[in-house]
């Protein structure tokens, strides 16, 4: 699948963004290492807390089906700007497939890509855990 094929599925998913308080809607698609891709829209709450990002609208229903290894995740935004994840996706993100890429596609259908490890940095992970 192209970038530009990813992109658009986003675009569309952000068409079914429940965003009644910011009226930002965020379309998500995440390509999966099987090929298959779990597209994700922001769903926003009264309680402003309780609102759930595009990004893990996306990662939540491809874990929810099976699938934890994800290659590219397409991000957007009706907005002037590149719309890029916030802190708590590229950590939610991170937790499955540190290596993946983000497109990061704004109003114009431009974008830009990186490697979630630069966009995340020295990130938290399991192998600081000790369970045994
Ligand atoms: N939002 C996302 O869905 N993804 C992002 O990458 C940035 C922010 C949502 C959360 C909220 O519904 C709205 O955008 C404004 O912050």
């Amino acid at each position: 699948m192209t970038d530009r094929e990813l992109i658009n599925i986003a675009i569309e998913a952000s068409k079914n963004a429940y965003v009644p308080y910011s009226r930002f809607a965020v379309g998500a698609a995440l390509e999966c290492s099987d090929g298959t891709v779990s597209t994700g829209c922001n769903v926003e709450n009264a309680t402003l807390g309780c609102t759930i990002c595009a990004e893990r609208t996306a990662v939540c229903k491809a874990v929810s089906t099976g699938r934890r290894k994800f290659r590219r995740i397409a991000i957007y935004a009706e907005s002037s700007d590149y719309c890029t994840p916030c802190g708590m996706c590229r950590q939610v993100l991170a937790e499955f497939s540190p290596d993946m890429e983000v497109l990061c596609v704004r109003a114009d259908g431009r974008y830009v890509s990186y490697k979630l490890r630069q966009l995340l940095p020295a990130m938290f992970s399991s192998k600081f855990l000790d369970y045994e």
